[in-house]
């Protein structure tokens, strides 16, 4: 009787079995956020706050494909506080509130960084009238405030962002120039007592290939976990074009980190290009984010794979690389590019 009930159970979960087929078994997601839950892995994409108040249709697509998601650039500090002692939080707070209604995690980014840093905070480094001892404090102060406001909403937080240069020295930066090079452990000390629970990062640009500056950002995490500072998590920001070979150590890269027993994530990805598009450039383009997916996909302690924005509406890309665009999986009108479908295509392997 037993089998009998185990063989129709077997037979009815046969049937139920959605189809068609595909190469690797089993029907091929719907969408991303499908995708994600098959993969078991978050999907998440960075969003434009004000492309998420002003396009409804833009909302609709961002919450119903993912389940992650990263303030492009609300969560900066420019953006929170324009002015010494003046908070702005409108943006980040929407994104987040955004965010939990929908069923996303959220990657707080950034909280210390060389780039969109308050005219006030730089200014008044240049001229002297903040020194390194104060410098000091109004960096605590502001991982602190800003860590602690989004406490037990963040899932991970990029704590430092581009701290190596592509030389694989550490950074110029006024954080450097003035704290000393311990101003990466203290910031990482400072996030996990604002907010304990949320894994901390340390995330670059090009640390898919660049063996310089993966050496030296190995040497950082080793160091920082030698002191028991509590860094978890590395982040690879993928920002790739498809006129330069695709990165294909990058499985080993993320191995010689996860070795180390963090965990990883891809955190900006896109892929641009020469424009004008073509359906092979596109095709290309695929390519480059299904590696991308199925180096996390491949990789256990690979937790999470963002976009960095999904649509070709909202790109970074246009307005920093002249000539070069249609970085994104979806076109301006929202409509699923060959990258997105490829995305679909992904299994754990
Ligand atoms: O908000 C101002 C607006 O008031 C002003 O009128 C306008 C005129 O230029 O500029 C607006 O600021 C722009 C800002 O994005 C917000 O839209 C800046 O000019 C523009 O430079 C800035 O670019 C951002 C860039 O970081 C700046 O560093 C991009 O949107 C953002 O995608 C990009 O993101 C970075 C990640 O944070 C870190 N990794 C690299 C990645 C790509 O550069």
């Amino acid at each position: 009787m037993k089998r009998l009930l185990l063989g129709l159970a077997a037979f009815a979960l046969v049937l139920a079995l959605p189809l068609p087929a595909f190469a690797g078994g089993g029907r091929q997601p719907d969408d991303l956020r499908e995708l994600s839950h098959k993969l078991r892995m978050y999907i998440g994409s960075a969003v434009d706050v004000t492309a998420l108040a002003e396009e409804a249709d833009y909302r609709q697509v961002l919450n119903r494909e993912f389940t992650h998601i990263t303030a492009e650039n609300a969560m900066k500090w420019e953006s929170v506080e324009p002015q010494r002692g003046v908070y702005t939080w409108e943006g980040a707070d929407a994104i987040v509130r955004n965010a939990q209604r929908n069923r996303q995690k959220v990657r707080g980014h950034t909280l210390v960084w060389h780039n969109q840093l308050p005219t006030w905070l730089t200014e008044g480094v240049a001229d002297g009238s903040i020194d390194a001892k104060e410098l000091r404090r109004i960096l605590r102060d502001h991982i602190m405030t800003e860590a602690g406001r989004y406490r037990g909403k963040i899932r991970a937080w990029d704590v430092v962002n581009e701290v190596v240069d592509d030389e694989g020295n550490m950074r110029e930066s006024i954080w450097l120039t003035h704290l000393g090079p311990g101003y990466i452990a203290d910031a990482f000390r400072w996030a996990h007592q604002a907010d304990p629970h949320a894994k901390l990062y340390i995330n670059d640009y090009n640390l898919e290939w660049n063996t310089a500056k993966i050496d030296t950002t190995l040497a950082i995490v080793k160091d920082l976990k030698a002191k028991r500072v509590p860094i978890h998590g590395i982040g690879f920001q993928g920002h790739l074009g498809i006129q330069y070979d695709y990165p294909a150590d990058f499985p080993a890269v993320m191995s010689r980190f996860t070795d180390l027993g963090l965990e990883a994530a891809i955190t900006e990805a896109d892929v641009r290009m020469v424009m004008p598009a073509t359906p092979e450039k596109l095709a290309t383009q695929a390519d480059y984010y299904q590696r991308m997916l199925a180096t996390c996909a491949a990789n256990d302690r690979c937790v999470e794979f963002t976009v960095w924005g999904y649509t070709d509406r909202h790109s970074w890309v246009p307005g920093w690389f002249d000539g070069e665009g249609a970085a994104n999986i979806m076109d301006e009108n929202l409509a699923p590019k060959p990258a997105y479908n490829a995305l679909l295509s992904v299994r754990r392997t």
